[in-house]
């Protein structure tokens, strides 16, 4: 089988396709032949070295995979079933998608959700899934779609991407908030009904005009400061990236005088439960369309060069990587 390689040479990351052995598969209930996997900004991060996520080498990539179960000890997965792996630190501490095969433990694994094939599945991959659960967020904080706009920043980007579409699945008015002029035409089809430019969240004061319901933030740092100074009173902004940096040059007003509710999104722990419900929503509200326009296909062999455009915000959506 092949696998993308992770191994360090005098400090610096080097990824290289490698054909592997499958006894040298990590411990796990249930293994699994992978059809799909996707490249999300974590993995680039791995991939390229830019950011510490993986400390043991070698390792394998690729924190989420669809595929077909090959073999299984785990009473609850039989051989055929098809499968979706996010999260769990699969290919950040134990071997991940970017490989033909895959062994992981039984707890870790979702069943495929009717209505959705496993390209499907990686179309969306983490970054989807992670959307689904910030929407679920909103919607936990009882914010409905007569409430107002929401926001959604870095909104090209794969989580921003999804949760566009699915905002305006649900009836919620989206607007946009991009760093690149390119990607307008690409956000109005996904359904974001204004789009403002990412200059526009540089500076902000500690409270500013009440503009957004509910917001969902993948950037961080100064643009989650600004969207915080505009939320509605009883607001909430789902929190899950730091595309922009991990600071938070905020303050306590709009928690204090706005009762604006911060609420953080993680998606590698998330218990099952919510996980297959996350999963069985996505496949309920992505219009087919969305599939057509979000992704590059790329074989395992370009992994390295997409992660590297990724990091340089040179792609649009999502990239999938397909490995059977
Ligand atoms: N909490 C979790 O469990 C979880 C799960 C998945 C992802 N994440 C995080 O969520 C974020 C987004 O992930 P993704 O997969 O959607 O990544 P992505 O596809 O690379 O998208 C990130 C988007 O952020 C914007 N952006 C890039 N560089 C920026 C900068 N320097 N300042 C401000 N905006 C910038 C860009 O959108 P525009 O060009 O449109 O502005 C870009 O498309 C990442 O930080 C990722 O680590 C967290």
């Amino acid at each position: 089988m092949q696998a993308l390689i992770l191994d360090q040479q005098d400090d610096k990351t080097v990824a290289s396709i490698q054909h592997i052995d499958e006894s040298q598969l990590p411990q796990g209930g249930v293994t699994v032949d992978i059809d799909w996997s996707s490249l999300n900004y974590k993995d680039a991060l791995a991939i390229t070295g830019k950011g510490k996520i993986i400390r043991n080498f070698p390792m394998v990539p690729g924190i989420d995979f669809a595929g077909t179960v090959h073999s299984s000890e785990d009473p609850r997965f039989h051989t055929g079933e098809r499968v979706i792996l996010t999260g769990w630190g699969v290919g950040e501490n134990h071997w991940g998608g970017l490989a033909q095969r895959a062994r992981v433990s039984g707890d870790w694994l979702v069943a495929q959700p009717a209505g959705l094939d496993g390209r499907q599945a990686m179309i969306l991959g983490t970054a989807g899934f992670t959307a689904m659960l910030c929407v679920m967020a909103l919607d936990d904080a009882g914010i409905r779609p007569e409430d107002g706009e929401i926001v959604v920043t870095g909104a090209s980007g794969g989580v921003g991407s999804t949760a566009v579409a699915l905002l305006h699945a649900l009836g919620y008015q989206v607007v946009a908030v991009s760093g690149r002029e390119s990607t307008h035409d690409y956000l109005r089809a996904l359904g974001a009904s204004r789009i403002i430019g990412r200059d526009a969240f540089a500076e902000t004061r500690p409270l500013e005009k009440q503009v957004w319901a509910g917001a969902v933030d993948t950037v961080g740092d100064k643009v989650l400061a600004k969207v915080l100074a505009q939320m509605n009173y009883g607001g909430c902004v789902a929190a899950c990236g730091l595309a922009g940096g991990f600071g938070l040059p905020t303050t306590v007003m709009p928690f204090i005088l706005r009762n604006v509710r911060l609420q953080g999104v993680d998606s590698v722990m998330t218990p099952p439960a919510r996980r297959a419900e996350a999963w069985r929503r996505l496949a309920d509200l992505i219009p087919a369309s969305f599939y057509q326009q979000a992704a590059t296909e790329i074989e395992l062999a370009q992994a390295p060069e997409y992660a590297q455009r990724i990091i340089n915000n040179q792609v649009q959506g999502r990239t999938l990587v397909k490995l059977a």
